[in-house]
């Protein structure tokens, strides 16, 4: 394989393979795979870098040469032999986190320190020069807050280390909102992101940049509008009240034991629901207690936590915690994972009332289930 066709991913997240920018790395490479490239994936999390400590030995005394004798050695020898880096990180305070500012900074000795013009701007040579072929980069990058705006400093960062160092920023894949996408249960629901992820490596591997068809695509469905950002935060700040559990109004969600719990073999949207009950894990909000009610046009189900279990029923409750208010159609579709639920729900396709903290946490309390 020729240097031209083999491309390396910096995956920055301490958080490993439980992280966001790990899976939408994974997707993207995926393309690039099979658009020809061969990647190697390096996790810095399971690498020993030490920090720069800014002595120049590397460009004095033994040039070339770090002082620190770690991981960063072998590093350096894989970013020369390929045609593309592609960073896949978290944003941290409107940067990277430590680990890969530490990968960013120990590369100093790849470069000679005399002073150069590139592209308008004072730069360092490259130590080892590649002759007649062209470094490239690519950024993938998630946050927690879903303004794109909070993406601008890392951008200008790696495009301003990219154009200095005579390398080109072919791209980026700016996720915001992303905390969802760390979560191994909800996989499911970013089907359709991975699957524009991955296009985005494929083009990249062949045509060089995304096309603005898929970049039209991510943003169409990822990128928050305006109008969707007060249901965000509102949304999040229920997952955060859920982390400490909620103290419900017990007297006024007693539930009653006279009506017959829904089963499996009723069949139809009943089934689904007496589903959803068997499969109810009563870990992730403990001691919930209280009613989330389904209006599903004229349908209305409801399930039942008394602390511990979960049972479904058909009809209505007096005061349920969380009403869902949806057609039936949508419903099912965000249940078969046809239609992301947080997209859906933006979209107006369907409106919540009350806790928005039982929809949100939805796919923890019912595993095997969909939104
Ligand atoms: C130390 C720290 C700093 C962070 N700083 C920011 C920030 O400046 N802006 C932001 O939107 N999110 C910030 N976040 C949130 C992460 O970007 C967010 O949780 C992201 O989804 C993590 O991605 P990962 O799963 O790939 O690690 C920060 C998180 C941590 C732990």
């Amino acid at each position: 394989m020729t240097k031209e066709k083999k491309a390396v991913i910096i995956y920055g997240s301490p958080r490993r393979t439980k992280s966001a920018s790990y899976h939408l790395g994974k997707s993207f490479i995926k393309g690039l795979q099979r658009g020809g490239f061969e990647v190697e994936e390096i996790m810095l999390a399971n690498q020993k870098i030490h920090h720069c400590v800014g002595c120049y030995t590397c460009w004095t005394k033994t040039p070339g040469e770090c002082i620190h004798n770690d991981d960063m050695n072998a590093l350096r020898l894989k970013l020369r032999n390929v045609s593309i880096t592609i960073y896949a990180t978290p944003l941290y305070i409107f940067s990277v986190p430590g680990i890969v500012k530490d990968f960013l900074d120990r590369q100093l000795p790849e470069f000679e320190p005399y002073l150069i013009e590139r592209n308008g701007i004072t730069s360092h040579p490259y130590r080892y020069e590649l002759e007649g072929f062209q470094r490239r980069m690519f950024l993938i990058c998630v946050a927690g807050f879903p303004e794109q705006s909070h993406f601008d400093a890392v951008v200008q960062m790696f495009k301003k280390k990219t154009t200095t160092a005579g390398e080109t920023y072919i791209g980026d894949i700016l996720i915001g909102g992303s905390e969802l996408i760390s979560k191994d249960n909800s996989q499911q629901s970013f089907k359709k992101l991975y699957e524009y992820v991955e296009n985005a490596g494929y083009e990249v591997a062949t045509i060089g940049k995304i096309s603005e068809k898929t970049k039209n695509l991510i943003k169409e469905v990822y990128e928050f509008k305006p109008e969707e950002l007060e249901v965000f935060r509102s949304m999040a700040n229920k997952y955060w009240d859920s982390t400490i559990p909620r103290d419900y109004d017990k007297e006024d969600i007693s539930i009653s034991e006279e009506k017959i719990p829904l089963k499996l073999s009723d069949g139809g949207m009943e089934a689904t629901f007496a589903g959803m009950a068997m499969v109810y894990n009563p870990n992730i909000i403990k001691g919930l207690t209280g009613v989330f009610q389904f209006h599903l046009d004229d349908e209305i189900y409801y399930l039942a936590f008394d602390g511990n279990k979960c049972k479904a029923y058909k009809g209505s409750y007096p005061k349920p915690l969380t009403t869902i208010i949806s057609p039936k159609d949508v419903w099912m579709k965000i249940s078969n994972g046809e239609l992301e639920g947080r997209q859906a729900l933006m979209r107006g396709l369907f409106q919540v009332k009350g806790d928005m903290n039982l929809l949100i946490r939805m796919n923890e309390m019912f595993e095997s289930t969909k939104t």
